[in-house]
């Protein structure tokens, strides 16, 4: 993964300013990281809306957005992935991203739910088109860390 994270590891032609420095420039962080901080995004944000929490659930979704905005931006293009991040990642997530805000504004658990599924169904849609179809993502069912409550805070009033 070492390489991954060096910005020498991108073939994208027009580059950000902080994109421009070679394998002793400043840290990028790579694909691979973006994607494992979504995974836990990903579970803390299922979650959530399992507890009804919709601001924690909130927080989590906009974290997942920012991390895949990351990932266009410092990634546009990667190996072995066929189409631009560009294309991918609004093509198979943003519909779903969506439908998910929709759902915690609206604080509809039912149609959390199926969102959070197309969200799952867009990772692996994904993941299978950019040859990483082995890295399969379902639904979370133990939480990811035992330090944090997932319930409202009784002290938010949610
Ligand atoms: C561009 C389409 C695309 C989308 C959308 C996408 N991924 Fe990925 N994912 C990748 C690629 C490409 C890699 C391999 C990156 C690498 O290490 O080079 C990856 C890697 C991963 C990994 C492995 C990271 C590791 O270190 O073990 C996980 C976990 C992961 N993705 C989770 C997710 C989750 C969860 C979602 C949806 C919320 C998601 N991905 C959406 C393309 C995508």
């Amino acid at each position: 993964m070492v390489a991954s994270v060096l910005i020498g590891g991108c073939s994208n032609e027009k580059k950000p300013p902080q994109q421009q420095a070679d394998a002793s420039g400043p840290y990028v962080i790579g694909l691979g990281e973006i994607m494992g901080l979504t995974q836990m995004r990903h579970a803390k944000l299922w979650f959530a809306g399992q507890a009804n929490n919709w601001p924690l659930a909130a927080y989590e979704l906009d974290e997942l957005k920012e991390g895949f905005d990351d990932a266009v931006r410092y990634h546009p293009h990667h190996k072995s992935v066929p189409r631009p991040l560009t294309t991918m990642i609004p093509q198979f997530v943003g519909e779903p991203i969506a439908e998910i805000d929709t759902a915690i504004k609206t604080r509809d658990r039912t149609r959390f739910v199926a969102a959070f599924d197309r969200l799952t169904a867009g990772c692996n849609a994904c993941h299978e088109e950019a040859s990483f179809g082995f890295n399969v993502v379902k639904r979370p069912t133990v939480p990811p860390y035992s330090n944090q409550s997932f319930t409202p805070a009784a002290r938010s009033g949610a």
